[in-house]
């Protein structure tokens, strides 16, 4: 038989399919403040290994069945009661959808919502995953001018207006209200006020992405979004990546039914992982996870003081940076003629530190090349000290605005940069 030739898929692409996406993990430097990881030794192995096994000993056979489209039921019992003790938040299991990771909640929902060239308003630096899948879906992102509070209220109706004037009400708004990624401010609650006064006054439903709210390591708490509504226009959503791991894979969602049953209807792969949800259902109920997250707090706390001194030792005069008072990065300005987006994979290459340039938040892709998020959660404190020192050598080297450049002769070394 004459062989045929290798088979193309190329002219089968559906008009929905993605955009190709790279495989494998992305080059990690040693330094890696690229990715907003929690503390990786203090991961709570023993008590989820051993509440995994109460589980099983329990209702093991359970396994052998696809579970509740919306995942493990004493799972979401357990969030509905966090959500009323944390949050203010008064939902049963029934409005709550699990997830593998709050992404894929989110999926759904865009999936629900989103038609393209839907107007989506965002801030105007916003969680790269959450910028993917809009993207994905054929969004018109709209940025909303922020500054330390949040998104600022009288552009935000200027964004609404020109869009109805367009003929394109926003379809929804998306924000990430407390520590936001990746610029770390908490929006102030008049700034909470007046986002949902004006989602009210122009009818536009809000996701409000809270998936870093238990990372507090000073100042009060601000009321959500979903209480300041109260009329079921705010979707809500948070996680057990950041408290726990993110490779529990492990978030959720809660919206009212009509919205609920349609995402239902969006999931796809029958339940949620019971064999994750088995473990984190007993050690949060067994009153482990309380404590945990006292302690990871406490961690992460002390690395994010670290990086802020390391910041003012190393970056102090020729950048600004933010003071997040929770989550896990630091947002960095420098002079706005820098780009440290086209030299991110030289200075990985050369001194072994990954961080994540503004554009890789920018709802166009392309603004905010003079900002950087730098994450603390994953490093030792003293690896915080080294990689920050390591990085500002790199950008001498590369000759950012306002480090200066040092004569390349060599290639900066770990002694070279501490
Ligand atoms: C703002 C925000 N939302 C959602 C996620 C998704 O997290 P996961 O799917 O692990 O819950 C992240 C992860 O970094 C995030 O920063």
């Amino acid at each position: 038989m004459p062989k045929s030739p290798p088979f193309s898929y190329q002219k089968l692409f559906s008009r929905a399919a993605a955009e190709p996406f790279p495989a494998g993990m992305p080059p990690r430097g040693k330094y890696d403040f690229a990715v907003a990881y929690p503390d990786p030794v203090s991961l709570p192995y023993q008590g989820l290994v051993s509440a995994l096994l109460t589980a099983l000993a329990e209702e093991g056979r359970d396994l052998a069945i696809y579970g509740d489209i919306q995942g493990y039921r004493p799972l979401r019992e357990y969030v509905a009661a966090k959500l009323a003790r944390d949050r203010r938040i008064k939902v049963g299991a029934d409005d709550i959808i699990l997830g593998d990771g709050s992404a894929q909640p989110l999926h759904m929902v865009f999936e629900t919502l989103v038609d393209p060239g839907d107007v989506v308003l965002a801030e105007d630096f916003v969680y790269i995953g959450t910028l993917r899948q809009l993207r994905r879906f054929r969004a018109n992102l709209q940025p909303v001018p922020c500054d330390g509070e949040g998104m600022q209220p009288g552009p935000l109706e200027a964004v609404i207006r020109r869009a109805i004037a367009e003929g394109k009400p926003p379809k929804l708004i998306y924000t990430v209200p407390t520590y936001q990624n990746p610029q770390g401010w908490t929006m102030s609650l008049p700034r909470r006020k007046a986002l949902v006064a004006l989602a009210q006054k122009y009818d536009i439903p809000i996701l409000e992405d809270d998936c870093y709210w238990d990372l507090r390591y000073e100042g009060g708490d601000v009321p959500s979004l979903y209480t300041l509504d109260g009329t079921g226009r705010v979707i809500y959503f948070s996680s057990f990546s950041k408290i726990i791991a993110p490779g529990m894979r492990m978030g959720y969602m809660t919206a009212p039914p009509q919205l609920l049953e349609r995402c239902r209807g969006a999931k796809s792969g029958g339940s949620v992982n019971t064999f994750a949800a088995f473990a984190i259902h007993r050690y949060a109920k067994s009153g482990q996870l309380d404590p945990h997250i006292r302690e990871i707090n406490a961690i992460q706390r002390y690395k994010r003081d670290t990086m802020l001194q390391a910041l003012e030792r190393h970056f102090g005069g020729q950048a600004t940076w933010s003071r997040p008072q929770g989550g896990l990065f630091i947002w960095v300005k420098l002079p706005p003629t820098a780009d440290v987006a086209g030299i991110r994979d030289q200075v990985l290459a050369d001194v072994d530190v990954g961080y994540l340039p503004g554009p890789a938040f920018a709802t166009d892709g392309v603004s905010g090349k003079n900002y950087l998020r730098l994450c603390f959660g994953y490093n030792t404190p003293e690896e915080i000290g080294e990689g920050v020192a390591r990085l500002a050598v790199a950008f001498r080297q590369h000759g950012v605005p306002g480090f200066g450049r040092k004569p390349a002769r060599k290639r900066p070394t770990a002694k070279a940069a501490v």
